[in-house]
C-alpha cells in the first residue's frame, strides 16, 4: 500500500483491444471525476506517454461510448517503454502534469511494463485485464472474451448452415494467441466434433480415426474449433493432415481472424468493464499498487502483477472429456 494520496490519474490502454475497454475507460473517468480526481486519457498506450499525447477528459468525453468496440484512447504495443530511457521520457510527461496513480487496461505484456514503471518511479498503478485471450490469473473473465465467443459462435453458426447443406468438414481457426478458451467455448458453444487447444495434447492419430469411422457411416458434416495457438500451427496445417487421411472428405478451412476483436461489447463484458473500471479508483485512493482488479466468482478480486502475469488460468480435463462426449 502507498500513503501518498493520489490527485491525478492517467489511464491507457495497451496491447490487442477488447471490446468492453471503452466502457472500462468510462467507469475510470467518471469514478475518478466523482471523487475530485482530474483524469488523464493517454493516448496509444505508453507510446503516447511517451511522445507526450496525454489529453484530460471530462465526463462528456466518454459519453456514448460504452456501447462501443475498440478503445476511444487507441492502442500499440510500445518497444521503447520497455528501456529505461523510454520509461524515464514517460514518466516526466506524466509529472509535468502531477500525474501520480496509473489505470492500465491490457494483457499481460502491459502488465510487466506498468510493474517496471511503478517500481521505478514510485507511481502506484492498478491493471485491468483487457484481452480477448482470458490467458490471465486472477479473474474468471476478461474484459472482451464474452465478446469474442460469442462473435465466433455467430460466425461458426453460419458456417454450420452452408456445412450441413453440402456435407462438409470444416476445420475454423479461432485466435486466443498461447490459450485455447476461446477455442473451448466456441467449440463446445457450436456443438463441435472437436476442439484443438495448446493447453491439451492432440492425438491426431485418434481423431483421424474418429473421423473415418464417421465416414463410413456417412456421417460427413464435421466441424474442428481449432486455436491458433495449437501445437499443429493452425487450421492449415491440421487441414493438410485430414485431407491427406481421408482423401474422399470435402474439407474446408476458415480462419475468422479480427472479427474476433470488433463488435459492440456482450452485457456481460461492459458490466465487467464498468465494476472493474469503478474498483481500480477506488484501488488507488484507498492506497493499492501494482495489482490486477479482476473478477471471480462475482466478486472483485486483487492479484499481484507478478502472479496474474506468470500464471496463466488452466483448462480443466473434465471439459475436454465432456466434448467427447457431446460429439459423438
Ligand atoms: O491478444 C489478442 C490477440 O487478438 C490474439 O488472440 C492474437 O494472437 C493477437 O492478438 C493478434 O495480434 P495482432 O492484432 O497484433 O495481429
Amino acid at each position: 500500500m502507498s500513503h501518498k494520496k493520489v490527485t491525478k490519474i492517467g489511464v491507457l490502454t495497451s496491447g490487442g483491444d477488447s471490446p468492453g475497454m471503452n466502457a472500462a475507460i468510462r467507469a475510470v473517468v467518471r469514478t475518478g471525476i466523482y471523487h475530485g480526481l482530474e483524469v488523464y486519457g493517454i493516448m496509444r498506450g505508453y507510446a503516447g506517454m511517451l511522445e507526450d499525447d496525454i489529453v484530460l477528459m471530462d465526463t462528456r468525453s466518454v459519453a456514448n461510448i460504452i456501447q462501443r468496440g475498440g478503445t476511444i484512447l487507441k492502442t500499440a504495443r510500445c518497444k521503447e517503454f520497455m528501456t529505461p530511457e523510454g520509461r524515464q521520457k514517460g514518466y516526466d510527461n506524466l509529472k509535468k502534469r502531477g500525474i501520480d496513480g496509473l489505470v492500465v487496461i491490457g494483457g499481460d505484456g502491459s502488465f510487466r511494463g506498468a510493474q517496471i514503471f511503478s517500481h521505478e518511479f514510485d507511481i502506484p498503478c492498478i491493471g485491468l485485464p483487457g484481452t480477448i485471450d482470458k490467458d490471465i490469473a486472477g479473474t474468471d473473465f476478461t474484459i472482451g472474451f464474452d465478446t469474442a465467443v460469442n462473435t465466433a459462435i455467430r460466425a461458426i453458426d453460419k458456417i454450420r448452415d452452408t456445412m450441413e447443406a453440402h456435407d462438409r468438414l470444416f476445420i475454423v481457426e479461432v485466435m486466443g494467441r498461447d490459450a485455447g478458451y476461446i477455442a473451448l467455448y466456441s467449440g463446445i458453444g457450436t456443438g463441435a466434433e472437436n476442439i484443438l487447444i495448446p493447453e491439451t495434447k492432440t492425438d491426431m492419430n485418434e481423431i483421424i480415426a474418429s473421423l473415418s469411422e464417421k465416414e463410413k457411416r456417412r456421417k460427413l458434416v464435421n466441424l474442428i474449433v481449432v486455436a491458433e495457438g495449437e501445437e499443429f500451427g493452425g487450421a492449415q496445417e491440421v487441414s493438410k493432415v485430414v485431407k491427406e487421411a481421408l482423401p474422399k472428405a470435402d474439407v474446408r478451412v476458415c480462419i475468422l481472424g479480427h472479427i474476433q476483436r470488433g463488435g459492440a461489447p456482450t452485457c456481460q463484458d461492459r458490466l465487467i468493464a464498468s465494476h472493474m473500471g469503478y474498483y481500480a479508483v477506488e484501488s488507488l485512493l484507498v492506497g493499492r499498487s501494482n495489482v490486477m482488479v479482476g473478477v471471480i466468482n462475482n466478486k472483485i478480486h486483487y492479484t499481484p502483477f507478478d502472479k496474474a502475469v506468470k500464471e496463466k488460468q488452466r483448462i480443466g480435463q473434465e471439459w475436454m472429456r465432456i466434448v467427447k462426449i457431446l460429439a459423438s
